[in-house]
């Protein structure tokens, strides 16, 4: 009990040291919130550029404001580090590396895995360590195995969780701080720190009995979104057949105050979550001996998405005798969600790519993403003034869309982006 009691008293008096590695689009803001509140934080990146970022009070996540970071850097709260002695001197250790797919769709461990073989080599008695990345369920145990090799024993010497997290980049109302946390130890004293350790940056915190069923929890919330999205794209693509509008019926559906919830359609899934997590899942099912038929049929479903919007545009093109492999197409928005500039497996690359294969030339515009497929982003007036057949793929806010509006020619709005502010375009309007 010694170690428990010492880190008990260390997170109570907020004395502990915590090193957040990865400082990337979760770690940062984990590492921000937990420095506000006077813990001594340091992140630890491989990436030099991003350590040198943070050193210099400079953020580049967008929902976090440089005003925020430097505070907190100058009063020696926040720093961060390439060198992975940062483990030495670590109370609690919070793991937020990416967590991909390979080449063949498999779950690609080797960001945890090489974060945890560093860590491996410090690993000292009073320390928790606590598994951010999303993951299939087995992952934390499966690292307590791999650290337990040094002869430290999880529970007694050393602590260890899962806490899912669900930050939602971009999302003006849930940060951090005000979404609830859950957590699960592979023990009980473990799971009696996580509470402990997220209680102090977080308003309300979760704890579910293992770190597997938090794992789970969190390959339910994105398979829930992958489904339900996959749903709504079917029903798109079954209304556009039907001559139907999708968004009326989703809103006449939505005014049903008891079970039903809206989705959207949409040209795609892309980000680090929904089109990758279900597919972690899928990987440890078919391990199993079992299969996960929604998961599977979800993904294809929300795949297809790219080429059923450029065949949308083909076919809007043809009606007016026009071929896309002869046409110049802007694609409004090429980042994988509205108002951030992860592009991280966006529908934007295939739906670029198919557009090339035709022999389609693209220019695109998107105010978060300046480079992108070899293209660089230009001015939203001066792209409009090359082309009138424009497809909209992502609906930031500062978009110039009354200009889009103004424009006469061919518009296929892949988000409903112009009806939803109000705009009637003076061209012809095609939503998915
Ligand atoms: N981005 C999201 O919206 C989101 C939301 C919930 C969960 N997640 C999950 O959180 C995890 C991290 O995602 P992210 O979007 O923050 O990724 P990211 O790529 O933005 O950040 C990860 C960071 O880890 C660093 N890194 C990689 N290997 C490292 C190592 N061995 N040691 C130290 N640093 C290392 C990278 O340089 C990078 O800066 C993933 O498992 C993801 O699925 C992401």
């Amino acid at each position: 009990m010694e170690h428990y009691k010492g880190l008990v008293k260390r997170l109570k008096d907020r004395s502990f040291r915590l090193v957040v590695v990865g400082g990337g689009y979760v770690g940062l803001p984990v590492a921000v919130e937990f420095a506000k509140r006077g813990v001594k934080t340091t992140v630890l990146d491989v990436d030099g550029r991003k350590v040198e970022l943070i050193n210099a009070g400079k953020s580049y996540i967008e929902d976090i404001p440089s005003d925020e970071l430097a505070p907190l850097v100058e009063e020696g709260k926040l720093s961060a580090t390439t060198d992975r002695h940062a483990y030495r001197g670590a109370d609690v250790v919070i793991i937020t590396v990416p967590t991909p797919l390979d080449a063949e769709g498999n779950p690609d461990l080797s960001y945890v895995l090489s974060a945890m073989n560093a860590l491996k080599e410090y690993l000292h008695p009073g320390m928790l360590i606590s598994l951010e990345s999303t993951t299939y369920p087995g992952t934390t145990d499966e690292m307590v195995d791999l650290l337990e090799e040094t002869g430290l024993k999880v529970g007694k010497d050393f602590f260890m969780g899962h806490s899912p997290e669900r930050i939602n980049p971009g999302d003006p109302v849930w940060k951090f701080h005000n979404t609830p946390k859950v957590v699960g130890g592979v023990e009980p004293l473990s799971t009696d720190l996580m509470v402990r350790l997220y209680s102090i940056a977080v308003e309300k915190v979760v704890p579910v009995s293992t770190a597997r069923a938090a794992e789970l929890t969190k390959l339910l919330e994105n398979t829930f979104r992958a489904v339900n999205i996959a749903l709504v794209n079917e029903f798109a693509m079954i209304s556009h057949k039907l001559k139907v509008d999708i968004w009326e019926v989703i809103e006449a559906a939505g005014t049903k105050p008891f079970g039903f919830m809206k989705f959207h359609p949409g040209p795609g899934v892309g980000g680090h979550c929904i089109p990758i997590d279900p597919l972690y899942l899928l990987w440890k099912v078919r391990r199993l001996g079992l299969d996960a038929e929604f998961i599977a049929l979800a993904d294809r479903i929300n795949k297809g998405m790219p080429d059923f919007v450029v065949s949308l545009l083909e076919e809007a093109l043809r009606e007016e005798g026009r071929d896309l492999s002869k046409e110049k197409v802007l694609v409004v928005g090429v980042a994988y969600k509205k108002n951030i500039s992860d592009t991280r497996e966006s529908p934007a690359y295939r739906i670029v790519e198919l557009l090339r294969s035709r022999g389609t030339k693209v220019l695109y515009h998107d105010p978060y993403v300046p480079q992108f497929m070899g293209l660089k982003s230009m001015p939203l007036d001066r792209a409009l003034s090359e082309t009138d057949t424009i497809l909209i793929v992502t609906d930031h806010d500062n978009i110039a869309w009354d200009l889009i509006g103004d424009k006469a020619g061919i518009i296929l709005d892949a988000r409903n982006a112009l009806r939803k502010r109000g705009i009637r375009p003076l061209g012809r309007l095609v939503v998915l």
